[in-house]
């Protein structure tokens, strides 16, 4: 059975990673993002990273792990996982949005805040949701 899944998680950029190593990241991304079929967007500003990823939950849990050990950001916090019917990126293999840090800052705080009160399935969902509409408020 196939389960198309939506992921969020927020981290923290490691010291010296610049625009050369966003722009390894993102070129990397998309490439690889394409032949496994995930879409989905990557919001950096003032030292943090929040991802949405979007696929088949056993692709997408695969590369979450990679992800994961990837040193060029740490501490990161799976926010949430959501079986979706349709995508909200279909068209992006890997989006990038650059974010004021104010603005970065406050979402981690709210989304992370949100994780560890255990926000009930559809709270939490409602919250990523609103985090996604507001994604528009940054700049492509
Ligand atoms: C914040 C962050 C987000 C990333 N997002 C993706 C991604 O969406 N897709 C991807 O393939 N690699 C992503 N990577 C890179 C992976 O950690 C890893 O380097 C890559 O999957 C290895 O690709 P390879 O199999 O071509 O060596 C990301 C890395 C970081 C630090």
């Amino acid at each position: 059975m196939k389960h198309l899944t939506r992921m969020m998680y927020v981290s923290r950029v490691s010291g010296g990673v610049g625009d050369d190593e966003l722009k390894q990241i993102l070129e990397s991304s998309r490439r690889k993002n394409k032949t496994l079929n995930v879409t989905g967007v990557l919001c950096g500003g003032g030292g943090h990273f929040i991802q949405v990823l979007e696929g088949e939950q056993d692709d997408l849990f695969r590369l979450y792990g990679e992800i994961l050990n990837d040193r060029r950001h740490y501490d990161s916090v799976l926010i949430g996982v959501a079986s979706i019917k349709q995508r909200l990126f279909g068209g992006w293999s890997m989006g990038y949005l650059s974010n004021p840090p104010e603005m970065m800052e406050v979402r981690r705080k709210e989304l992370i805040a949100a994780w560890e009160g255990r926000l009930e399935g559809s709270e939490l969902l409602r919250l990523m949701k609103r985090f996604l509409e507001q994604l528009g408020q940054g700049s492509l």
